[in-house]
């Protein structure tokens, strides 16, 4: 099948319900673009899965806050449709902002609770309610049977899962693991900020995380003494600065009183200007 691009929410919604008629199952792969081998493995997993594969492209200005990267944030959509093309994608959704928010537009989605209160949402306020609105946005015009999210977003996988069980989107949310550099570095469209020096600096985040989660594969079970174990590592780079460090449950997020069951080890940081963040699933 050769590669469409669409920038139309009718058009786009159009070719779906000539799809459904078929009874193609589909498989929607959101993103921002500036892809990287992240984004490519949701792609396959999504056709491993789904009869056609839509990747969506739109940098959504709604979950930037006013001092953050919105205009800076990488773009090369030339280069975006030759890797899904190269990867099977079967349509690209690359909507208009004026398509997606139009003149007046005055509804979002918002996900409470402890999923929305802390890590990223401390820092990123509004955030996550720019991500569950437009990723339902892209629900409703996608209709997919399945979206594909990547782990190094944990939370918000966690919080689109929400949404999708809260309101009963006839959908299911697969979340795929963390691709990374081969020196651990978790992918991300940002890493085209850093420097060569700050790339280097950047590491200690994987490394700290990886120290956190090795102590209690051999028997720690508290979670002071686990966040404690990260939050030093980090703070002996000198370079970097420290927005969060998170020892929590893998699937609410919520405090634990000790190290079990789903456990999520999750620190996001500033090398320089730029925002990484990074985690570890694992199951104690
Ligand atoms: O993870 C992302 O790139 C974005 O938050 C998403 C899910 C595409 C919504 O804009």
């Amino acid at each position: 099948m050769i590669m469409e691009v669409v920038s139309n929410a009718g058009q786009m919604q159009e070719i779906v319900m000539g799809m459904r008629r078929q009874g193609l199952s589909i498989g929607l792969v959101p993103t921002m673009g500036y892809l990287h081998q992240g984004h490519l493995s949701l792609v396959r997993r999504a056709r491993s899965e789904c009869d056609r594969v839509v990747m969506s492209i739109f940098v959504n200005p709604l979950q930037f806050g006013p001092r953050e990267d919105f205009a800076a944030y990488p773009r090369d959509p030339e280069h975006d449709l030759a890797l899904a093309r190269d990867e099977g994608v079967d349509y690209v959704f690359a909507p208009v902002k004026e398509d997606m928010y139009p003149k007046g537009f005055n509804t979002q989605v918002t996900v409470e609770g402890a999923l929305t209160e802390k890590m990223c949402s401390r820092s990123r306020p509004g955030h996550f309610r720019g991500v569950t609105t437009v990723v339902m946005k892209l629900f409703q015009i996608v209709q997919p049977d399945r979206a594909y999210f990547g782990q190094k977003d944990a939370q918000q996988a966690l919080v689109i899962r929400r949404m999708a069980t809260d309101l009963n989107l006839p959908l299911e949310i697969v979340t795929c693991p963390i691709v990374r550099e081969t020196d651990g570095l978790a992918l991300s469209s940002r890493n085209a900020y850093l420097s060569s020096e700050e790339r280097r600096v950047a590491l200690v985040l994987p490394r700290s995380l990886e120290a956190g989660r090795d102590l209690i594969i051999k028997g720690e079970r508290r979670v002071e003494r686990v966040r404690d174990e990260i939050t030093e590592r980090l703070a002996a780079e000198r370079a970097i600065k420290v927005d969060y460090v998170e020892v929590c449950d893998g699937q609410t997020l919520a405090d634990l009183a000790e190290l079990r069951g789903p456990v999520l080890l999750a620190a996001a940081v500033y090398v320089g200007r730029t925002r990484l963040i990074d985690n570890i699933y694992l199951e104690v």
